[in-house]
């Protein structure tokens, strides 16, 4: 077994901890730091629960092993409230009940504020008209595009139409 010492900034706390080279961001975090927002649904890149942002970027965190991330900064669900304010998506969430059983919901927030990062980017996505110009920093994401870009996380009990409606709320 090989073992590698590694430094992450989590919700803007170092933690330094020392894993078995195969183990994956997630379960760092999960396992070993105790920081339990990004949840497990699939463990295999196919349900978004565990979606993180990585330096910034919203990320599957089942599908990164942890040593390859040293230094990095994670913010989790958890983390992006501010004092005792909510991060805007966050309230939308709570305003349109875009929940049920909340397991896919930290996974949920954390994809939707990285892809208002994105959509804010100009970045297209395959529902855009133009795929050359993008998506302009100032048009309007619509459902159809909201849809598309937070395809990558699946609800299980199928709060979908209130997380759209969440999103489109602080995308508008
Ligand atoms: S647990 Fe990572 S995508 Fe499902
Ligand atoms: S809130 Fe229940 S699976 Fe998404």
């Amino acid at each position: 077994m090989h073992e590698s010492t590694l430094t992450l900034t989590v919700d803007g706390v170092s933690r330094t901890v020392t894993v078995d080279t195969r183990t994956t961001l997630l379960d760092t975090l999960r396992d070993r730091l105790g920081v339990t927002s990004p949840k497990k649904g699939c463990d295999h890149g196919q349900c978004g629960a565990c979606t993180v942002l990585l330096d910034g970027r919203r990320t599957l965190s089942c599908l990164r092993l942890a040593v390859a991330e040293h230094g990095a900064d994670v913010v989790t669900s958890a983390g992006l409230r501010v004092g005792d304010d909510l991060h805007p998506v966050q309230q939308a969430f709570i305003d349109h009940d875009g929940l049920q059983c909340g397991y896919c919901t930290p996974g949920q927030i954390c994809s939707a504020v990285g892809m208002l990062e994105e959509a804010r980017a100009g970045h297209p996505s395959h529902v855009t008209e133009d795929l050359e110009a993008g998506l302009d920093g100032g048009a309007e994401l619509t459902d159809e595009e909201i849809r598309e870009r937070m395809s990558g996380n699946l609800c299980r009990c199928g709060a979908y139409p209130h997380i759209v409606a969440a999103i489109a709320e602080v995308a508008r």
